[in-house]
C-alpha cells in the first residue's frame, strides 16, 4: 500500500513524478503529495484524494525542479487529509521524506522526540522517522545517508523510503525493508525510484531491486551506491526489465478491469508457454521441478494467501487432492501466522500472491521458513518480495494487473495450480494416462473457451441491468465451484458495494436460506459434473422461496434452464477446469453493475491492491 516515486536528473521532476503516481494509484488513493528541490528550499504540496486533486492544486504554483519525491497514500496512521499526506518534512523543512510501510515503534520514538522539544504536525509514523533522521543529523553533524542509516537502526517495522535534503540538493537517499523499492538507472546519470517498475519503464529498462535493509545513495550524474544497514558497501545487481509500456496502459478500454478481464485468453496462454504440450503429453513447471518429490513426500502441504489469491488456493486444494491425491490445507495468511502453527522441516508452505508483497502472506512465509519448512511461491510480480524469499516458485506471467479487483491474476493462479497438480499427479502415478492426456488437451483449449465466455459480455450486461439495485446477493457452488462462488461474491462486494456472500450450495439450508425472498438474486454454478443433480435440487429450494436464480450452466443444458430466471452457458470442459471458465461471467457481471452504479471500478473505495500492512 502507498506508492512512492522519486526522480533526480536533468529533466523536470514534476511531470515524471505525477505520471508515476498515477500509475501507482492502485496502491492507495487517499491523498497524494510531492516535494521538489527548489532554490535553497524544498517546495512541498499535498492534497487529500487522488493525484488529479494534487495536479489542480499545484496548477499555478512553482512546480519546477529536477529533483523530487512523490507519494500516493493508503491511510494507516491518521485520517486521510492534507496534513497526514506525504511527503512529510522536518520542523525547519530542510528534509522531506516519502514512506511506504509502517514504523511499529513510532510511538516510543515520538515520545523521545517530544521530550526533546519537537512538535509534530501530523499523526503519522512517517513524520516521526523524518524528525528522527533530522535529530541525528543535527546532533552528530553526519551527512544525510549516514543519518538515515543510524535512524533505521532504531526502527522496527516495514519501510520503503526516499529522503531529500535542502543542504545536499544533488542527492537522494533510499532504503527498504519489507516494502518494495526499485531504482531505475537512466542515461546521463538520471535515476528513477518507485514502488514498482511501472513509473520507470518508459525511461529505462535497467533497474535494481533493493533488498531488505539496503540503503541507496543516489547522486545526480554519478553511479548508484548501495550499502547494508551495517554500512558494508554492496554491488548493485542491475537487471533488465521485461515489462512493456502497452501492458500498463488501458489500450482503448474504459477501465483497466475490463481490459484485464478481456486479456484472459492471452494471459492463460502466456502462463502455459513452455510449460504445457498436450500432443507430447508434457507438463512441467521449471521453477519447482526439483521440489516435486518433496511435495509428494511432504508431511503437510499448506497453501496460504489473502483475498482473491486465497480463493485460488481453495481451487488448488481440490485439484491437488483429486488429481494428485496430495492432501492440502488452505489457510488465511493472517490467521496462520498468529496461531503458533505446528510446522516442521517436512512441511511445504506454498504462498499465492499477485503482488508478491502482501504483508500477511510475507510474514507467514517468514514464520514457516524460520520453522524449517520449504517455502514456495506463486506470484505475478517478477522480483517481488515473496518471489525472492521463497526457496522456489512459479510466476503466473499474467502481466501487470492494475485494476484493484483481481481478475486475470486469479485465472493465472488457477492455471499454475492446475499445471502443478497435473505434473504432480503424473509424477506420483496418481492419474491414469488417458485422463492425464484428456486433461492436458482440455487445458490447452481453455484460452479459446475463455474467449467464447467473454463473448457473453452483453448478456452479462443485461443481467447486470436487472440486478444493479439489489442490496444483497448470494453465490452458490459445490466442489471447485465453491471457491468460484466466493470469488464471484467478493468481486461484487469490492467494486459495486453490494453485500454478497459465497456459500457451498448445500450449506445454504443451514442459514442463508432464511434470507431468500423475491428480492434476492442467487447466482449458482450449475455446470455438468459430479454434483450437478444436487445443485439442481438446491436451485429448486431457492425457487420454492421465490428467489431469483441466475445460473451458469454447461452449453446445451435444458434442466436448469427450465427453472432458472436466467442461464449463462459456458462451453463444456473437464470438471476440474470449470473454475477457469465459470469465473469470467461473474467478473463481467460485477464490472457492469459497478459501472451502472457509477462506482469507481478500478479504484474502489477503501481498498488497495498491494496490501503491505498487516
Ligand atoms: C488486496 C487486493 C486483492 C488481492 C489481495 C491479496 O486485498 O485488493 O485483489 O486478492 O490483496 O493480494 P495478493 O497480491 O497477495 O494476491
Amino acid at each position: 500500500m502507498c506508492g512512492i516515486v522519486a526522480y533526480i536528473g536533468q529533466k523536470e521532476a514534476y511531470p515524471i513524478i505525477v505520471k508515476g503516481l498515477k500509475r501507482l494509484e492502485y496502491r492507495g488513493y487517499d491523498s497524494s503529495g510531492i516535494a521538489l528541490q527548489g532554490n535553497n528550499s524544498i517546495n512541498i504540496y499535498k492534497k487529500q484524494g487522488k493525484v488529479v486533486n494534487l495536479e489542480e492544486f499545484t496548477e499555478n504554483l512553482d512546480r519546477s525542479g529536477t529533483v523530487g519525491i512523490g507519494h500516493t497514500r493508503w491511510a494507516t496512521h491518521g485520517e486521510p487529509n492534507d496534513v497526514n499526506a506525504h511527503p512529510h518534512y522536518s520542523e525547519d523543512k530542510d528534509l522531506a521524506i516519502i514512506h511506504n510501510g509502517i514504523i511499529e515503534n513510532y510511538d516510543s520514538l515520538k515520545h523521545q522526540l517530544l521530550s526533546k522539544g519537537y512538535t509534530f504536525r501530523s499523526e503519522t509514523d512517517t513524520e516521526v522517522l523524518c524528525y528522527l533522521i533530522d535529530d541525528i543529523r543535527k546532533n552528530t553533524g553526519a551527512k544525510l545517508g549516514e543519518s538515515v542509516r543510524m535512524a533505521l537502526q532504531q526502527v522496527v517495522g516495514a519501510y520503503a523510503i526516499v529522503i531529500m535534503s535542502k543542504d545536499e540538493p544533488n542527492k537522494l537517499i533510499a532504503a527498504r525493508k519489507s516494502s518494495p523499492l526499485v531504482v531505475g538507472i537512466g542515461k546521463e546519470g538520471d535515476f528513477y525510484l518507485a514502488s514498482d517498475a511501472t513509473p520507470i519503464i518508459e525511461y529505462t529498462k535497467q533497474v535494481v531491486y533493493l533488498a531488505d535493509e539496503e540503503i541507496a545513495v543516489i547522486k545526480r550524474g554519478s553511479e548508484l551506491k548501495l550499502y547494508g544497514i551495517d554500512d558494508v558497501e554492496k554491488t548493485p545487481y542491475i537487471q533488465e526489465l521485461e515489462l512493456h509500456l502497452e501492458a500498463i496502459e488501458k489500450g482503448g478500454y474504459e477501465h483497466f478491469m475490463l481490459k484485464e478481464i478481456h486479456e484472459q485468453p492471452r494471459s492463460i496462454e502466456d502462463c502455459f508457454r513452455g510449460r504445457l504440450n498436450a500432443s507430447e503429453g508434457r507438463v512441467s513447471l521449471g521453477g519447482i521441478k526439483e521440489y516435486e518429490e518433496k511435495i509428494i513426500n511432504a508431511n503437510r502441504v499448506i497453501m496460504i494467501a489473502c483475498g482473491t489469491s486465497w480463493h485460488a488456493c481453495l481451487v488448488g486444494e481440490y485439484l491437488f487432492e483429486d488429481l494428485a491425491r496430495i492432501n492440502v490445507e488452505v489457510e488465511y495468511a493472517s490467521e496462520f501466522r498468529y496461531r503458533n502453527p505446528i510446522i516442521g522441516e517436512n512441511d511445504i508452505v506454498i504462498a499465492i500472491s499477485q503482488s508478491g508483497e502482501t504483508a500477511d502472506t510475507l510474514a507467514a512465509l517468514e514464520l514457516a521458513k524460520s520453522k524449517g519448512a520449504t517455502i514456495l511461491g506463486i506470484c505475478n510480480v517478477v522480483g517481488s518480495s515473496i518471489s525472492r524469499i521463497t526457496d522456489a516458485g512459479s510466476y503466473t506471467h499474467a502481466g501487470p494487473e492494475i485494476g484493484v479487483a483481481s481478475t486475470k491474476a486469479f485465472t493465472a493462479q488457477v492455471t499454475v495450480l492446475t499445471l502443478m497438480a497435473l505434473s504432480l499427479a503424473k509424477q506420483k502415478n496418481a492419474i491414469n494416462e488417458s485422463k492425464y492426456r484428456a486433461m492436458l488437451s482440455g487445458l490447452e483449449v481453455i484460452p479459446q473457451k475463455v474467449q467464447q465466455v467473454l463473448e457473453k459480455n452483453s448478456e452479462m450486461e443485461f443481467i447486470a441491468s436487472q440486478y444493479q439495485s439489489a442490496s444483497n446477493a448470494l453465490y452458490l457452488g459445490r466442489g471447485s465451484s465453491f471457491p468460484v462462488a466466493l470469488e464471484g461474491a467478493l468481486k461484487l462486494k469490492e467494486i459495486s458495494y453490494i453485500h454478497a456472500e459465497g456459500y457451498p450450495a448445500a450449506e445454504m439450508k443451514h442459514g442463508p436460506i432464511a434470507l431468500i425472498d423475491e428480492e434476492m438474486p442467487v447466482f449458482v454454478i450449475a455446470t455438468k459434473g459430479t454434483s450437478y443433480e444436487k445443485v439442481v435440487s438446491n436451485i429448486q429450494e431457492v425457487k420454492a422461496r421465490k428467489g431469483k436464480i441466475i445460473a451458469i450452466v454447461t452449453e446445451g443444458d435444458t434442466q436448469v434452464k427450465e427453472i432458472a430466471d436466467h442461464t449463462v452457458e459456458i462451453p463444456e470442459t473437464d470438471e476440474h477446469l470449470v473454475p477457469l471458465l465459470a469465473t469470467i461471467p461473474f467478473q463481467l457481471l460485477s464490472y457492469h453493475i459497478a459501472v451502472m452504479r457509477e462506482c469507481n471500478v478500478d479504484q474502489p473505495r477503501n481498498l488497495a491492491k498491494s496490501v503491505t500492512v498487516e
